[in-house]
This record gives structure tokens, C-alpha cells and sequence, in this order.
């Protein structure tokens, strides 16, 4: 699940840098929207449920300790970009930066603290469900509508057949 976040995040940056060529203000603001709800959601989800799991799991404390200062670091241009609007300064650099530290972020996640977790034969099935459980309610609270959510929608679906 966290990883069909970081792709589909991921879109969310390479349209945005599309529009830079030739898309409306509108169009942009509604794709940082996104953007920034995708990424407040998924750092709760990580911080909340994940991360503490994988902290007690592993034996890499400055790992885990440096994917929190990454949150933070992108937790501020978020809030930045949610008081701003495409016209103003800098609003494409912060979006483009954002982007890649979030890529950033995202292969140290997969490239180390993934396969550290696999190893360490965390319950990964067991979290993926307390996670999928929260992401619904945040989405919820964010006025998010959960059907947009592919990841949300599949067991959502199966639960109710
Ligand atoms: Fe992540
Ligand atoms: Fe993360």
C-alpha cells in the first residue's frame, strides 16, 4: 500500500511538471491539492502505524530518525504551498523541490527500509490493514472521497461482497 502511494504521488509531480509547460493555474492548484493531501495522509499513516513498527523491528535508529526530519522538511513546503497560490513567487520551485525530496525520501524507503523490515519479518500484512483502516478515516476527516483511492477502494469492495 505505501508503495502504490509513492506511485501515485509520483504521477501527481510528473503532471504537475507537465502543466508547467502549458497548464492553467487552476489545473496546477488542483494537482498540489492533491498532492499535499496524498503526502499528509501517507506521513501520518507512516509516523502513526509504520514507522514505530519498523523502529522496534530493526536496528537502524539514524534511519529511522532521518525519514522523520524528511517528513518535516516536507511537511513545511507543504504548508507553504497550501497558503499559496500558482501565481506567486517561487510556487513552482517549491512544488519541483518537494518533488525531489520526495523522491529522495522514497528510495531510501524502498531501498533500505523496506527490505530491512522484509528481513526483519515484520508483520507486514497485519499493518497494511491497521493502515488501510486509518488511511480510510483520515481520507474521511480530509473530505477525501475514498472511491478515488485505488488502494482504499479494492478490500473496501471485497468487505462488502
Ligand atoms: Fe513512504
Ligand atoms: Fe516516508
Amino acid at each position: 500500500m505505501l508503495t502504490a502511494d509513492h506511485k501515485k504521488v509520483k504521477k501527481l509531480f510528473s503532471e504537475f511538471a507537465k502543466l508547467q509547460e502549458e497548464g492553467g493555474d487552476e489545473e496546477k492548484s488542483s494537482i498540489v491539492e492533491q498532492i499535499c493531501n496524498e503526502l499528509k495522509i501517507h506521513t501520518e499513516l507512516e509516523e502513526e502505524i509504520f514507522y514505530p513498527a519498523v523502529r522496534k523491528a530493526i536496528d537502524d535508529s539514524d534511519l529511522m530518525d532521518e525519514a522523520l526530519v524528511e517528513h518535516a522538511g516536507a511537511k513545511d513546503l507543504i504548508a507553504q504551498l497550501e497558503d499559496a497560490s500558482p501565481n506567486n513567487d517561487l510556487y513552482d520551485a517549491k512544488v519541483t523541490v518537494l518533488g525531489e525530496q520526495i523522491d529522495h525520501h522514497v528510495k531510501e524507503e524502498e531501498g533500505s527500509m523496506f527490505p530491512k523490515a522484509k528481513k526483519a519479518k515484520l508483520d507486514t500484512e497485519a499493518l497494511g490493514a491497521t493502515m488501510l483502516k486509518r488511511k480510510m478515516a483520515l481520507m474521511e476527516k480530509m473530505g477525501m472521497n475514498a472511491e478515488d483511492d485505488d488502494e482504499a477502494e479494492k478490500p473496501a469492495r471485497a468487505a462488502t461482497r
